[in-house]
């Protein structure tokens, strides 16, 4: 499923390949190591006593999503954090001034008995089968992750390649990003489930199209977030916790380009999601746009 990412690479190369569907892998990355290091020792002083990935037994689902919600807000925030996701961008010859980039993301999808009624919330649910681009609009949108623990087929996300370019029925076009924005910022994040946050599949396709993403803790993949993908159900004893951001090439977007747009009709782009990497500026201000935009839909 993947290709190896030859580093350093250029950014336009690696974008074009992002938009061609490539699935591109950096393995054992020394920058990403050392994210994972810090990130590590984050987790488990913010979690203290307990271990990261046993966490789910120490904790109910109430006191999970506040824990949580609260180590997202500081990961997000954390200056040490954004050094080291820089650095690992510098190390694949990207540079920080070119991307523009979303929150930095800590997931935790804890174990549950497989039988378990599984709560919805966004801090620790199983991210139901969806594109990034029947929410967000954005074609140049490269999606990244990474474990910061070890992975197993069944702890953690899986891509959908086949499905690359095969229109697929789905709710984008119903989907109000600017009525979500509004909740999610007066009411805090867990006030927007993990099924409203995202535009839903409406057929049925067969689960077994999805090939589990398995790589090393300082490993990271970056992929069009016109891929399909799906959480994988945890049901392994460890909770799954893994880092993930999106990008996009500020140039790239001012020139339209970006991957086809096979089956999204949302009716809202979120530019100012995405801030300069070098500055913290809103690629809405760089754009000349709103932080949300009504979207057209090339003919
Ligand atoms: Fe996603």
């Amino acid at each position: 499923m993947y290709s190896l990412l030859a580093r350093p690479g250029t950014a336009r190369h690696f974008h074009d390949r992002v938009y061609a569907g490539d699935i591109l892998l950096a393995a054992d990355l020394p920058a990403m190591n050392a994210l994972v290091g810090f990130t590590r020792a984050f987790v488990e002083d913010a979690l203290h006593p307990w271990l990261p990935q046993h966490i789910h037994r120490h904790l109910n689902h109430e006191q999970q999503t506040v824990l949580f919600a609260k180590c997202q807000n500081e990961f997000a925030r954390s200056a040490e954090i954004q050094r080291l996701w820089h650095a690992v961008i510098e190390q694949l010859g990207l540079t920080p001034d070119s991307l523009a980039c979303d929150r930095l993301h800590l997931r935790f999808q804890p174990h549950r008995e497989p039988e378990q009624l599984t709560p919805r919330a966004r801090t620790t649910a199983t991210i139901a089968f969806h594109r990034d681009t029947w929410g967000s609009n954005l074609y140049a949108q490269t999606n990244w992750w990474a474990p910061v623990y070890p992975v197993t087929a069944g702890r953690t996300f899986a891509l959908y390649p086949g499905l690359w370019q095969r229109p697929l029925l789905n709710s984008s076009v119903t989907f109000d990003m600017r009525a979500i924005l509004q909740r999610s910022h007066q009411d805090g994040r867990n006030a927007v489930d993990a099924d409203e946050a995202i535009p839903h599949l409406l057929e049925a396709i067969d689960s077994e199209e999805g090939i589990a993403v398995e790589i090393e803790p300082g490993s990271l993949i970056a992929f069009s977030g016109a891929h399909a993908h799906a959480g994988v159900g945890n049901s392994t004893g460890l909770t799954r916790i893994s880092f993930e951001t999106r990008s996009v090439l500020i140039a790239d977007v001012m020139a339209g380009l970006g991957a086809p747009n096979i089956d999204g009709y949302a009716p809202w782009q979120t530019p100012g999601l995405f801030r300069r990497m070098s500055d913290g500026k809103r690629l809405s201000e760089i754009l000349g746009c709103g932080v949300i935009e009504r979207y057209s839909r090339p003919a």
